[in-house]
């Protein structure tokens, strides 16, 4: 456990002597050619630029953004931000006992509570045989996997327990949805939010907790969460039915933009474009480690030009609109 005072607690002239994790490293060189090492330094609730203009030899030839260093320094003010002068740098050695885990920020919201209020969710589901199977889907183990992992670092939710948190923003407004459309199977719709994206377990946890932009492989990489999440439920196809699709297609826009098969509209169901709609809003409303969610208006406003671009269907856009506001 780290014993230091948190990072967004500092102010200028407060020393620090902390362990912080790499979330850019560029070496560079100014105009008279001396080298420095341009870093952004952060912990679990803030993030700072850091420039380091000696000592920092082995920082630079071994260190890599993700890594965690020991940074002894001074709280500076540098054009309006606050950023760290830093006197010395060390990669954290196995004997610190510091992990890169000590430096993600959780989920505001209580896991027990989270945990409680998924199994509620499962148990509601009036289809039995969904019932059991979400019930077998969702075991102990795979659940305490589903409540740990991140959303998606870097993109929504980008922090521990995000994944059940994104998870039941969408049953609920799946659920408020299924008013405006009598003709789906509220259960199964209810199944596929809760599976949508379980296709990120298989993702290696390396790439969801990445502290740092993902690169454009990496991202493919994310993306294909949509397909491992279909393979991994197909066996269930029975029983699932218009589920599946919600796990395989709940990235496609109706103009064939989407991923992962580029599906163009008609081909997409009802309630992919309903999962897409509801992520796509969850997504920009969630507040990201370091930055803010966008407000409600500014949601609404991208998924209208959304629709306006051809890309999402229009019809369930104001659904979500009349629901959220
Ligand atoms: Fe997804
Ligand atoms: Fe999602």
């Amino acid at each position: 456990m780290l014993n230091q005072p948190d990072l967004n607690t500092l102010s200028k002239n407060d020393q620090i002597n902390h362990f912080l994790l790499i979330r850019r490293f560029d070496l560079r060189t100014t105009r008279s050619g001396s080298d420095f090492l341009s870093t952004e330094l952060g912990d679990k609730t803030a993030s700072l630029n850091a420039n380091v203009w000696e000592g920092f030899t082995e920082v630079a030839a071994r260190g890599k953004v993700g890594d965690v260093v020991k940074v002894a320094g001074t709280i500076e003010e540098y054009q309006g931000s606050l950023q760290i002068r830093v006197s010395s740098i060390r990669l954290a050695k196995s004997s610190d006992e510091v992990s890169s885990k000590d430096f993600l920020p959780q989920s505001k919201r209580n896991l027990k509570e989270m945990k409680d209020e998924f199994n509620k969710r499962i148990n509601n589901n009036s289809n039995k045989y969904l019932n059991t199977l979400l019930t077998q889907i969702f075991n102990s183990e795979r659940l305490e996997l589903f409540c740990t992992a991140p959303a998606g670092k870097s993109w929504h939710h980008a922090y521990i327990h995000g994944l059940i948190e994104h998870t039941l923003e969408i049953i609920k407004i799946c659920e408020l949805m299924c008013e405006f459309h009598q003709e789906l199977n509220k259960d199964l719709l209810i199944a596929g939010a809760m599976l949508h994206d379980i296709g990120k377990l298989g993702i290696p946890h390396d790439l969801l907790n990445k502290p740092a932009p993902l690169t454009e492989e990496e991202t493919q990489h994310m993306q294909r969460h949509a397909e491992v999440g279909y393979k991994i439920c197909l066996p269930l196809k029975k029983v699932l039915g218009p589920a599946l699709d919600v796990i395989r297609h709940h990235h496609e826009k109706l103009d064939g933009s989407g991923y992962p098969d580029g599906l163009r509209g008609d081909k997409i169901t009802t309630e992919a474009r309903i999962m897409a709609v509801t992520d796509m809003f969850d997504a920009l409303i969630s507040d990201r480690p370091y930055r803010e969610g966008l407000t409600k208006e500014q949601v609404i406003d991208i998924l209208r030009q959304e629709v306006r671009d051809g890309k999402l269907d229009r019809d369930v856009v104001e659904h979500l609109v009349e629901i959220v506001t």
